[in-house]
């Protein structure tokens, strides 16, 4: 059979997060090596998304053109995916020559068959920036639920919204409320696909479930699609001034990139080939429904065999956000922590189809608890015990092996057999779980042979040749999960990467899998810094910005009640050299008898302003926690009053 896989086009504004490679390239990538190495002819096409309203403005805000910045989050992407090792036959980019030339053809191909038509519409115009305002360059209140929206997409409900449903709309540039003006725009006829895509999707045997359903769901109220847009980047339609929806022409990306690897483009799109299309979860509509429509309107190519699409990933319980710098990007993760760890921990801590959780702790426990200690563990002990004893793997014949011999090398066979059912199934977490628990029974046979207490040398080979072939098998299934480890694990062993047990010179072993502790601890200082405990970005401020505050020691010489107010008393504090008035806010935590004498912190260099009424010279610094218990700054060893805090 032929294979094309396919992963989702990451946009050219910012580098790639765990969420990124959790949904979509790991799970691809792991179909892609696995597959290879079966010897079937698979290719996996990708690359980045360079159009789209999301990255003029990221150019806007960073001042410069797109192009440039297309050009350093493409290398950055892909930066990151090879720190991952996740490998493609073809990897482009949207804003290439052949990508706008084969998404021009496809333009065309679909006003030819007819499922292109114009219609005049409304779209807002911001008189002050003179501009149309596509998708997100209007911000406003989503109509449905009242949450904030940004252009087409509601961040509150998810809803699809067209721009003008929005109220209290504004210009995202400037800030101004814009004008609604006539334009007309290019549409896709999908709701005439209505029938042809129910057929798709319901025959479509290897598509998961839940897209499915997600899918038919949507195909109920196919509605029309605008695919047009009054911008200059992108690209543009033929014969018109105006450019191409981002999501009508992106996912033609798939074609263009396979286009790079010559003629033989031809075999994955016009002849027989399962398609694949790694995506995440939030654009599964885009590929189950509205791409497979211009698939079918095009006519020539062939339709994707499965979407696959892959649940959110959260950070230590909360929402990703890079605006709030809640995020782990690939590139700081693998400063810390090898590549293959991640690529294990976010396979393993949930099935693909499901969201999932990265949590320190989660990351440890199964790297250090389940990885290491039971792969890393058998691998180790069977490698190092082989090695002292004979320098080599032996090589027996298997039919004069005992029973329980035999039983764990059926084991070995059936997890060779299982692993390709599940992960041709795409339950890479499913086959991983099943090369752990081979790790597992073979340490339970490494005990139960006691090999340590065999004098028979013959009976010896027997058993360790068992284990061998279990360790060997092992590195073979783990090669899709962990290309290094598995390489690692083979080189000591002097073995190829396949399934035959040569009897090959062992080399002298050392340990592969490591634990991780203070890196971890790295990384999660590196989360957690610039933070407060509620994960929210802090604004960090410079040294000389603290200088300006003029922090000094005073003592509180009179406190009295300022009776018209609920929460403020009137304090002296006296600073050395002179006596200030001070109005504090403290009234319904300390009696004012009670403040007298105390040493506190005061802000001396605060503008004067009157409270209540009450002239107040300065600040005293107390600190509140999140049940409201306040607290006065007091001095830990005594100081003169005037003393400088720095
Ligand atoms: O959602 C996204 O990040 C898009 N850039 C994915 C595009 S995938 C394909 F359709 F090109
Ligand atoms: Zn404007």
């Amino acid at each position: 059979m032929r294979y094309l896989i396919t992963t989702a086009l990451a946009y050219t504004n910012g580098p790639l997060h765990l969420g990124h490679v959790r949904s979509t390239y790991i799970p691809a990538d792991i179909l892609y090596k696995y597959l290879k190495l079966k010897g079937e002819d698979v290719i996996h096409v990708g690359g980045t998304d360079n159009h789209g309203v999301p990255i003029l403005l990221k150019a806007e805000k960073e001042g410069k053109n797109p192009e440039e910045i297309v050009e350093k989050y493409h290398n950055e992407i892909k930066r990151d995916l090879d720190s991952l090792n996740i490998e493609f036959d073809a990897f482009g980019k949207t804003h290439s020559p052949i990508h706008i030339k084969t998404a021009q053809e496809f333009f065309l191909k679909l006003l030819e068959n007819g499922y292109i038509y114009e219609k005049e519409i409304e779209q807002f115009y911001c008189e002050s920036c003179k501009k149309f305002l596509p998708d997100r360059y209007v911000e406003g209140i989503c109509p449905y639920c009242g949450g904030e929206a940004r252009g087409d997409h509601c961040e509150s409900c998810g809803r699809h919204l067209e721009p003008y449903e929005l109220k209290e709309v504004r210009c995202v540039l400037c800030g101004n409320k814009p004008v609604i003006k006539r334009t007309k725009h290019y549409f896709f006829k999908l709701s005439a696909l209505k029938e042809e895509l129910e057929n798709y999707i319901k025959n479509s045997k290897e598509m998961p479930e839940h897209v499915k359903n997600l899918a038919l769901n949507w195909i109920k109220e196919l509605r029309d699609w605008d695919v047009s847009r009054d911008i200059s980047w992108g690209v543009p339609i033929p014969g018109s001034n105006q450019v191409m929806y981002v999501w009508l022409e992106a996912p033609i990306g798939y074609i263009s990139f396979t286009k790079m690897l010559g003629d033989i483009w031809k075999k994955y799109w016009l002849e027989d080939c399962k398609i694949y299309h790694f995506i995440g979860k939030d654009i599964t509509v885009h590929h189950a429904v509205f791409w497979p429509g211009m698939l079918i309107a095009h006519g020539s190519y062939n339709l994707p065999t499965a979407v696959v699409s892959g649940g959110y990933l959260t950070l230590e319980g909360k929402k990703m956000s890079t605006s709030k710098n809640w995020v782990i990007w690939v590139n700081d993760f693998v400063k810390y922590i090898e590549g293959d760890y991640l690529r294990y921990y976010l396979v393993m801590a949930a099935p693909l189809f499901k969201d999932c959780d990265f949590s320190f702790d989660d990351f440890k426990a199964k790297i250090n608890n389940e990885l290491i200690n039971i792969i890393g563990n058998f691998t180790h002990r069977v490698l190092t015990f082989t090695h002292r004893k004979f320098k080599e793997i032996p090589i027996v014949n298997e039919e004069e092996l005992k029973e329980e011999d035999k039983g764990f090398l059926k084991l070995i066979n059936k997890t060779v057999e299982d692993v390709d059912n599940l992960i041709r199934t795409f339950k890479f977490r499913d086959a991983l779980v099943k090369i752990l628990h081979l790790a597992s029974e073979g340490n339970t046979y490494f005990q139960k042979m006691e090999p340590w207490n065999i004098k028979d040398d013959e009976r010896l080979k027997q058993i360790l040749y068992c284990c061998c072939k279990a360790v060997k098998t092992i590195s073979y299934l783990l090669y899709s999960y962990m290309p290094n480890k598995s390489k690692q694990l083979l080189e000591l062993m002097n073995e190829e990467l396949d399934l035959n047990l040569r009897g090959n010179k062992l080399k002298k072993p050392k340990i592969i899998f490591k634990k991780v502790d203070e890196e971890v601890e790295k990384l999660k200082n590196l989360l957690y810094s610039n933070k407060d405990n509620n994960g929210e970005k802090m604004d960090l401020i410079s040294i000389d910005d603290f200088a300006k505050i003029d922090l000094r020691v005073g003592k509180i010489i009179e406190a009295e009640d300022i009776p018209k107010s609920k929460k403020l008393l009137k304090v002296i504090v006296d600073l050395g050299n002179e006596k200030r008035q001070i109005v504090a806010g403290i009234k319904n935590y300390y009696k004012p008898e009670e403040l007298i004498g105390k040493k506190v912190i005061i802000v001396a260099n605060l503008k004067p302003a009157k409270l209540c009424g009450v002239k107040s010279e300065g600040m005293i610094l107390a600190a509140e926690d999140d049940e409201g218990n306040v607290s006065l700054l007091t001095l830990d060893r005594d100081l003169k009053e005037g003393s400088k805090v720095r």
